[in-house]
């Protein structure tokens, strides 16, 4: 093992990489990324099994401790999932005070936030009980906020938690019950919002779970950092891509759906339009989540009977810019965020809760990252240095002598 410390204080270099193209900032035995290969695997499982096999219950079991739960494990963690599914009566005056049009995401990260005013003890990792109930009640509240902040933005009663439904059921529930029709829960419509929080649940050290890290390190506590992380997963750039795909497929459509305008568009670098969903720092393949979450997307929009005209829109696309040597040289494929809002509009979800979808759907990644870099007693606070390219010292001009 390279010994850093020792290199640093021999050479007295430091390293400049900017957006850390080429810097790990930490070890991790969490989640495996062949972005060549386009292979992606948590705890060594590959992902098209979880996706197939597990419930994102059970993966977010995974993900944060490390092994696949038993049958008494994934019970008890289950049951501490419905146990503190509720918000305190309180926040939720907290929705009066934002507008009907504020963005979700804002809502997210300011209530996620705020769950430290609730729950302020300090978090103790060594005392595991007390950690698995504030793991818990991070997972199964942020459900319940999103569901309220959507039912706010439209003006309906909210509807609370139900103990007998699993965790996507129960969210489902609360997303679309109206007190004259109770929501008809689908297994199909369960099984593919399963598949999708899955596949979003970790992948390394993106922004958002770099940024969680980062703010974690610091030893700031757990609502605080996701709370980090929610703001860094909002940009356009990282998971806010999933709102803007569907803006672009629409804008597309109402332009007549002429996709080859909108690819040479993309190539122009004066124009400042990238291709949303394409792309990706790591994957020079394609990005095997987006190869699943577009099959699953065939699926369910069969078994529901839609015929999405953005789907046909976002599939012209794929193939225009897969044989054009601009996106064929940058290796440039579809990534996580391509298909997805086409599910979720299946679903009945608007657009503003795309984002929110991908916040739910990373938080075990976000909690195992924080619990993984807390445990390590070596662990210290993040701090990167930079190359300073300003003035030399300058004397102080008094305001009455200057230009
Ligand atoms: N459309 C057009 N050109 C693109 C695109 C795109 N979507 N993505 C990258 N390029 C081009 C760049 O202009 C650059 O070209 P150049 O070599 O001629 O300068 C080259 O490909 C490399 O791109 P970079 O921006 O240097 O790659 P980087 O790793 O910094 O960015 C990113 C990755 C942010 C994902 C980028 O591909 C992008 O902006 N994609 C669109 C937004 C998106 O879908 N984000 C979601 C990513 S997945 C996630 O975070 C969940």
């Amino acid at each position: 093992a390279i010994d850093v410390a020792s290199l640093r204080s021999k050479t007295g270099y430091v390293c400049i990489d900017p957006a850390f193209v080429n810097t790990a900032s930490t070890t991790s035995s969490i989640t495996f990324l062949d972005g060549e290969k386009g292979i992606l695997r948590y705890r060594g499982i590959p992902i098209e099994q979880l996706g197939e096999k597990s419930t994102f219950v059970e993966t977010s079991y995974l993900l944060i401790y490390g092994k696949l739960p038993s049958k008494s494990e994934l019970s008890r963690f289950s049951t501490l999932l419905t146990r503190h599914s509720l918000i305190h009566e309180d926040m939720k005056r907290f929705f009066d005070g934002y507008p009907s049009t504020a963005h979700p995401m804002a809502i997210l990260s300011a209530m996620v936030l705020s769950l430290s005013s609730y729950y302020p003890e300090a978090i103790d990792v060594k005392n595991t009980e007390h950690l698995d109930i504030t793991i818990a009640r991070l997972l199964s509240k942020v459900r319940t906020i999103a569901a309220f902040s959507y039912k706010k933005s439209i003006g309906q009663p909210f509807v609370y938690p139900h103990n007998s439904l699993s965790y996507c059921a129960n969210f489902l529930n609360m997303m679309f019950s109206v007190p004259a029709e109770p929501y008809e829960i689908d297994e199909d419509i369960v099984k593919v919002l399963n598949l999708l929080l899955i596949l979003h649940a970790d992948h390394e050290q993106n922004c958002s779970t770099s940024t969680v890290r980062l703010v974690g390190s610091s030893k700031a506590n757990l609502f605080a950092s996701v709370a980090a992380g929610i703001c860094a997963l909002w940009g356009p750039l990282h998971g806010g891509a999933n709102q803007e795909v569907v803006t672009m497929l629409e804008a597309i459509r109402s332009d007549g759906g002429d996709v080859s305008k909108f690819v040479k568009l993309a190539k122009d670098k004066t124009s400042n339009f990238r291709l949303m969903g394409f792309g990706h720092r790591v994957y020079k393949n394609y990005d095997p989540r987006a190869v699943l979450i577009k099959a699953a997307a065939d699926k369910i929009l069969a078994k529901l009977g839609i015929k999405d005209p953005l789907l046909d829109i976002a599939q012209r696309l794929e193939e225009t810019a897969l044989k054009d040597p601009y996106f064929v040289e940058r290796k440039l494929y579809p990534n996580v965020d391509f298909y997805s809002g086409i599910i979720y509009r299946a679903l009945g979800f608007p657009t503003n809760m795309f984002t929110v979808m991908f916040a739910l759907g990373r938080l075990p990644g976000w909690i195992a990252h924080w619990k993984e870099m807390n445990d390590d007693p070596t662990g210290k606070i993040g701090r990167p240095r930079q190359i300073y390219t300003g003035e030399n010292a300058v004397d102080y001009t008094p305001l009455d002598e200057r230009e």
